[in-house]
C-alpha cells in the first residue's frame, strides 16, 4: 500500500508525542523572524559566504581516528562530484517493504539488533515475535535503535615506509549508538511486567563497540576483539570537566555514576575517540507519585521536559533510579544530557560525559580543528526553538593531552544568536556574565541547566537542530528538521509552520565569537522535483565537497526515508537520491571508510517494529520482527561513494 500523501509523521514524534510541546518559554525571538529577513537575501549571501573564506581561520583537518584531510585518493570519482544517477521516485516506491538503491550501488546488512558480539556472545536474536533476548543476551549482543555510528580503522605500520601508518579499508572498530526501542518492539508489550523486563529495555539502549572485517571479496562481518563491548544504561560512567564535582550531580543515596540513554547522533574527536551524545533521556525517567509530581515540577524539570509519565517506557516502576519522585535519587535525572566520550581501542576504560559541553538534549557533534590546533565543538539542541552551541578548547589539543588533560574538559561554551543580516554572534555561557552569575551559583549549575542560561543571554530559538557537520572548506553545515509549531515565518526558517525543515550553511571564525550564516537549501524548494526529500536530520560532509543527508520524517510522494547526496560546490546544489529504505524507518547514521570506498548507514525503527509493515532485514513473511540494521553500500565499479 503506497501512502502517495505527505504525512510528515515525524519517526521521533511517534517516539514521543510530547517531543512536539516546545519547552523554551524565554520568549526569545523566533528564528523564523530572522530568517524572513536574511532569505531575501540569499542569492547575495551565497555570494558574500563563498568569497568571505579568506577571512576566516582555515581548517587544518576535520577529523578523525585518520587523516581526512589528507585522502589517499584526491580524485573524486569518474563521473565527477556527484555524477551517479539517482534513484528515481518510480523505481524507490515499488517495493517498501525493502530499501532501494541508485542501480550503481549495492548493499549488505550488517549487524541487526541481537548480533551477537564476541567475546562473550551468546546466541542471536533473530526476530522471532515470539520470544525475545534476556536481559543478560542482550548485553552481548547488538542493541537498537541504530543512529549516529563512526567507523575507527585499524591503524598498522606501513609496510613500505617505517615511519609511516596505514589505515585499513577492511578492519577496524565501529562505535554505534543505540537511541531507542519502544516497549512495543523490544518487550513484545506496552509495559515492563518485571525487573527483568525493564533491564532489557535497558540493555538494548546504548552503544556498542563492535569490531569489524571484510573480506576480499568486500563482505564485511563481525569478528573477535578484546575491545568489543557493550555500553548500556546501566555500565558505569564518570564525570569531568567543570560540574563534574556538582553536588547536582550527586544523589542523597550516593549511588554511583551508571549508564548513558536516548544515544542519538555522534561525532569523532582528532584524537581518535568517538562522542556519543544523550538527546531525549528526559523521557526515560517517570514520576511512581504521578501526577502530584507533574504539579510541584521546578523550573529546570519543565524546561528539560520531564513529566510523571515520560515516554511509557516504566522504567519508574521497577528501577528506582528513574524515579522523579524518589527522593533517595533526586539528581540521577540531571546524570543525563551530556556528550560521552568512548575509547573505541580501550574495552576497559569508562566512558566520560564531558560536563564542559553542556547539558541539553544533545542531538549531535562535529569538531573542526582551528589553525591553532584548537578544538570548535557545533552541537544542535533538537526540541522545537531550542538553540545551537559551539565549544572551544582553550588549549591546542595535541598539547592538553600531553599535558594530561582532555581538550573536552577546558574550554568555552557558547549559543548562537543569528542575526537579519547573515550574520551572527557567539554567545558565552559564562558565570563571569553578571546576568547568569545571577541566576547560578557555579559554572557547573550554570552547564546542568546550559538552556536556561542560554534563554537569559537571548540566543535564537531554532527549528530543531539536529546534525552538524563540517564542510570541505571547514564551513558548518546545520541540519534544521522541521517546526510544527512555527507560526510565524522569518528569515532562516521562512515558512510557518515549517513542516519540511532546511539546513543552514555557517561559515565561523572557530575561536572566536562572530559568524556569517546562510541558507543551504530549503527541503519545500524541492518539492515538485523528482530529487524532493524533506526532515533533514543526519549528516556528513566528506572532504570532497559532497553532503549526504538522512532524513526523519514523512516523505512526500509516497518515498520512504532516504540517503541524498548534494555537490555543496555547486551553484544551486541539488539532492541526488542514493537510497531510501523501508516503511516507518529512518535513514541516519553515516561513516565511511578511510579510501571513501564504503560508507555505512543505518535503517532504524523499520517499520517501527511491526511486521505486518516490513521485516526487514528478514526476508518478508509478515511475522518476523524488523530490526534495526547497518547498510554497507559501495558501488559496483568500487569507486569513491556519491560519485
Ligand atoms: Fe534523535 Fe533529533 O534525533
Ligand atoms: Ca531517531
Ligand atoms: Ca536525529
Ligand atoms: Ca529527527
Amino acid at each position: 500500500m503506497k501512502n502517495r500523501i505527505s504525512s510528515h509523521s515525524d519517526n521521533e514524534a511517534i517516539h514521543n508525542e510530547k517531543e512536539n510541546i516546545p519547552s523554551n518559554t524565554s520568549g526569545n525571538r523566533p528564528f523564523s523572524d530572522v530568517l524572513k529577513v536574511n532569505q531575501t537575501r540569499r542569492n547575495v549571501l551565497v555570494g558574500s559566504l563563498a568569497t568571505a573564506a579568506t577571512t576566516f581561520i582555515a581548517p587544518k583537518a576535520f577529523a578523525f581516528g585518520w587523516p581526512q584531510d589528507k585522502p589517499s585518493h584526491k580524485y573524486p570519482g569518474k563521473k565527477g562530484l556527484v555524477g551517479f544517477e539517482p534513484l528515481s521516485i518510480e523505481d524507490a516506491i515499488i517495493d517498501n517493504t525493502v530499501p532501494s538503491i541508485a542501480s550503481e550501488y549495492q548493499y549488505q546488512v550488517l549487524i541487526p539488533w541481537g548480533t551477537p558480539i564476541e567475546p562473550g556472545a551468546t546466541e542471536a536474536y533473530d526476530g522471532n515475535p515470539f520470544t525475545r533476548p534476556t536481559s543478560e543476551q542482550a548485553c552481548r549482543q547488538i542493541g537498537i535503535g541504530h543512529d549516529g555510528m563512526w567507523f575507527f580503522p585499524h591503524r598498522g605500520r606501513h609496510r613500505f615506509d617505517r615511519y609511516g601508518f596505514y589505515y585499513s579499508n577492511r578492519k577496524g572498530m565501529l562505535c554505534i549508538n543505540h537511541e531507542f526501542g519502544r516497549n512495543n518492539h523490544v518487550l513484545g508489550k506496552d509495559a515492563p511486567e518485571s525487573l527483568e523486563d525493564v533491564r532489557l529495555s535497558q540493555n538494548v539502549h546504548g552503544v556498542s563497540v563492535v569490531a569489524l572485517k571484510s573480506n576480499y571479496n568486500g563482505q564485511w562481518r563481525v569478528v573477535k576483539s578484546p575491545n568489543s563491548r557493550r555500553i548500556t544504561v546501566n555500565t558505569p560512567v564518570e564525570f569531568s570537566g567543570p560540574a563534574a564535582k556538582s553536588k547536582l550531580l550527586q544523589n542523597p543515596n550516593g549511588n554511583t555514576a551508571l549508564g548513558t540513554v536516548n544515544n542519538c547522533g555522534s561525532g569523532p574527536t582528532p584524537w581518535g575517540t568517538y562522542l556519543t551524545c544523550e538527546e531525549n533521556f528526559n523521557g526515560y525517567f517517570g514520576a511512581t507519585e504521578g501526577e502530584i509530581f507533574n504539579d510541584s515540577r521546578t523550573e529546570e524539570q519543565l524546561r528539560y521536559g520531564f513529566d510523571f509519565d515520560g515516554f511509557n517506557y516504566g522504567w519508574e516502576f521497577f528501577d528506582k533510579r528513574f524515579d522523579l519522585s524518589d527522593p533517595d535519587y533526586i539528581n540521577e535525572s540531571n546524570r543525563f544530557g551530556w556528550v560521552v566520550e568512548i575509547d573505541p581501542h580501550d574495552g576497559t576504560q569508562k566512558p566520560v560525559k564531558r560536563t564542559a559541553l553542556g547539558r541539553f538534549k544533545h542531538e549531535a557533534i562535529a569538531i573542526a580543528e582551528s589553525s591553532t590546533g584548537q578544538i570548535a565543538a557545533y552541537m544542535g539542541d533538537d526540541q522545537r526553538f531550542d538553540y545551537c552551541y559551539k565549544y572551544v578548547s582553550d588549549k591546542p589539543w595535541k598539547q592538553a593531552i600531553k599535558e594530561g588533560k582532555s581538550p573536552l574538559d577546558e574550554g568555552r561554551l557558547f549559543v548562537a544568536r543569528f542575526d537579519d543580516d547573515g550574520t551572527g554572534e557567539w554567545l558565552e555561557l559564562t558565570i563571569n556574565n553578571p546576568i547568569l552569575a545571577e541566576r547560578f551559583y557555579d559554572q557547573g549549575e550554570l552547564l546542568i541547566y546550559a538552556r536556561i542560561a542560554a534563554d537569559l543571554l537571548g540566543a535564537t530559538p531554532m527549528d530543531r537542530p539536529e546534525w552538524t557537520t563540517i564542510g570541505k572548506d571547514g564551513e558548518i553545515y546545520w541540519t534544521l528538521t522541521n517546526n510544527s509549531n512555527r507560526t510565524e515565518p522569518n528569515a532562516a526558517n521562512p515558512e510557518a509552520p515549517n513542516n519540511d525543515g532546511h539546513i543552514i550553511r555557517m561559515k565561523d571564525d572557530y575561536l572566536g565569537t562572530y559568524f556569517k550564516w546562510e541558507i543551504f537549501i530549503l527541503a519545500s524548494s524541492t518539492r515538485e522535483t523528482e530529487g524532493v526529500f524533506t526532515d533533514p536530520d543526519a549528516a556528513y560532509a566528506d572532504p570532497f565537497g559532497r553532503l549526504f543527508i538522512g532524513t526523519d520524517g514523512g516523505q512526500p510522494d509516497g518515498l520512504q526515508d532516504q540517503l541524498v547526496v548534494f555537490d555543496t560546490t555547486a551553484e544551486n546544489p541539488e539532492p541526488k537520491r542514493l537510497l531510501t529504505g523501508v516503511n516507518s524507518d529512518e535513514i541516519t547514521g553515516y561513516t565511511v571508510t578511510p579510501d571513501f570506498r564504503t560508507a555505512f548507514i543505518n535503517i532504524q525503527h523499520p517499520g517501527n517494529g511491526n511486521p505486518e509493515s516490513t521485516n526487514f532485514p528478514a526476508p518478508t513473511d509478515g511475522v518476523t520482527i524488523p530490526r534495526d540494521c547497518t547498510l554497507v553500500i559501495t558501488r559496483k565499479d568500487g569507486g569513491i561513494i556519491g560519485s
